[in-house]
């Protein structure tokens, strides 16, 4: 954020002030300040109480318990035994779902869990017909049913052979870690009355191609389901790289720009009035940022503009694919030694992905991260629908129309130059549904969110033209 206004800048250097720019950076800071326009600087929205109270439970020691728990089935291939109850991802399935409805009785009612799968034919890196389910515990909304968001790890592992599934793979970064986020997570917030929708998910056959999650996407899609945010956690249990380098406070969060799911015509449109780095994914991501990088998650989220590490997919694409906002945490240091690693040790060089790396402190602020944020989203209206900025005449001003929400109090009109990564400015407009900003259209990125009377606000949404 650059907070030193373009006025002061022509001042400075009308006064030949160059002498107190310590830096050429210095002096790109203060440049960048641009354009001058109305508004607060944006303060980041806080966890209310009922929230802090809620992270302050995800337990550490819980979150190894489950990971441990889920090592403990030997190997957990998509297409490992269905029929053992010790060993194989049946018996890690049914172990989860069984942990789920121990969560869903403190819900008096309001989470149930399913076990929706599917026989997958053979098909690429599955080699068998296999049935590929994911276990799904949804707390339903008190206010907005239809409105959801779902929390997502993959309960499959493998060794470095994709199709074994024999031998042992014990999958605890990837992705014990991520499952752990979705449970913990369904274990707090059972008892707890979100206005929205929320899924806490894991699925299966992701190693072999994103299966399962594909097939959860295509449901909600099939049933026309709003869903207005995903995060998929995968690999978020360790907090030191290859070299040895610790960072247990940074979170990546992979958020891809323009949609797969988008036309040639809406892709071109987008182009159009330069809304590439504006898509509901990347408005997910900056309200992740805004709402999960404070003292309740001690975490810092590192938004990058990627779907995904080079060479990696995960389960948010098949719901960026249906058009739904997703995103993919993912730990800052990667260690590939522990990942899709057969368990051996070379030239006295530990591979396998063992429960021994693994930092359970660190997987419990990233769940901190996905509970900060998810909460928020469910506690907040939805965020604005056929937002436009008006274009029919030319002017210098900015007026933007929207569908009223009768779960809103209010709006804000957020703001920001358009090379600035985060909204830098707000401007609250009241309960309205048009509003006219003294600001050109053409110097700045506008976006509109909706504030409910318990002050959580939603993801801000992009005009597109009319
Ligand atoms: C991988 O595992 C499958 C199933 O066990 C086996 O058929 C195949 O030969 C293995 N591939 C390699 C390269 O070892
Ligand atoms: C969604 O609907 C399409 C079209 O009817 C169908 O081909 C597809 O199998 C459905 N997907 C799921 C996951 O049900
Ligand atoms: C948004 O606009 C579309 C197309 O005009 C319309 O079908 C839809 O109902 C509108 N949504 C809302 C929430 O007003
Ligand atoms: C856009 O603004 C013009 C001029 O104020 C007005 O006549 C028109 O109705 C507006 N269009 C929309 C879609 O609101
Ligand atoms: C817009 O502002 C510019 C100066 O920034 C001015 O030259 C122009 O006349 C204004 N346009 C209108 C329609 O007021
Ligand atoms: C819009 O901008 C013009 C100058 O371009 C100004 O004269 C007018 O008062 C503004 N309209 C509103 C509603 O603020
Ligand atoms: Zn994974």
């Amino acid at each position: 954020m650059h907070l030193v206004p373009r006025t002061l800048l022509l001042g400075l250097l009308a006064g030949t002030a160059w002498a107190q720019l310590s830096s050429y950076e210095s002096f790109l800071d203060v440049v960048s300040e641009w354009p001058p326009g109305p508004g607060a600087p944006l303060v980041p929205q806080q966890p209310d109480s009922e929230l802090t109270a809620m992270m302050a439970e995800i337990d550490p020691a819980r979150i190894k318990a489950i990971i441990t728990k889920l090592v403990s089935f030997g190997t957990r291939n998509t297409m490992s035994t269905q029929a053992d109850p010790l060993r194989g991802i049946g018996a890690a399935r049914d172990w989860i779902a069984s942990e789920m409805r121990t969560f869903a009785a403190t819900s008096g009612g309001r989470m149930t869990v399913t076990v929706p799968g599917y026989l997958q034919e053979p098909s690429g890196n599955i080699i068998q017909p296999t049935v590929i389910s994911n276990v799904v515990a949804t707390l339903k909304g008190s206010t907005d049913l239809n409105r959801i968001y779902v929390v997502s790890g993959h309960y499959d592992s493998r060794v470095s052979n994709v199709t074994n599934f024999v031998d042992d793979a014990p999958g605890a970064d990837d992705d014990a870690s991520g499952v752990a986020v979705s449970m913990e997570l369904a274990r707090v917030m059972a008892s707890h009355r979100p206005a929205a929708t929320i899924m806490f998910v894991a699925v299966a056959g992701e190693e072999q191609g994103l299966f399962g999650s594909t097939f959860l996407a295509g449901t909600l899609a099939n049933a026309s389901a709003n869903v207005e945010g995903m995060l998929n956690n995968d690999i978020v249990g360790s907090s030191t790289g290859d070299d040895g380098t610790k960072d247990p406070f940074n979170i990546r969060m992979y958020t891809q720009g323009i949609p797969s799911s988008e036309t040639f015509d809406q892709i071109t449109s987008r182009i159009h009035i330069g809304a590439e780095n504006d898509s509901p994914i990347r408005q997910l991501g900056r309200f992740v940022v805004e709402v999960s990088s404070n003292a309740v998650t001690q975490m810092n989220v590192q938004m990058v503009y990627r779907p995904d590490r080079f060479l990696r997919g995960g389960d948010h694409l098949p719901f960026i694919d249906q058009g739904y906002p997703a995103v993919r945490f993912t730990e800052p240091h990667e260690n590939f030694a522990h990942q899709h690693q057969d368990i051996r040790v070379v030239d006295g060089l530990q591979f396998g992905d063992l429960v021994e790396f693994c930092d359970f402190d660190f997987n419990a602020r990233v769940a901190r991260v996905n509970g900060v944020a998810l909460w928020s989203l469910a506690q907040a209206p939805g965020t604005p629908k056929n937002l436009t900025m008006n274009t029919s005449v030319l002017t210098n001003n900015s007026t933007l129309t929207w569908t009223g929400d009768p779960a809103a109090a209010g709006y804000e009109v957020v703001w920001r130059a358009s090379e600035d990564p985060f909204w830098t400015h707000v401007i609250p407009v009241g309960k309205v549904t048009s509003t006219t900003v003294l600001l050109s259209k053409d110097n700045a990125q506008f976006g509109v969110r909706a504030v409910g009377a318990n002050g959580f606000k939603s993801p801000a949404a992009f005009p597109f033209t009319k």
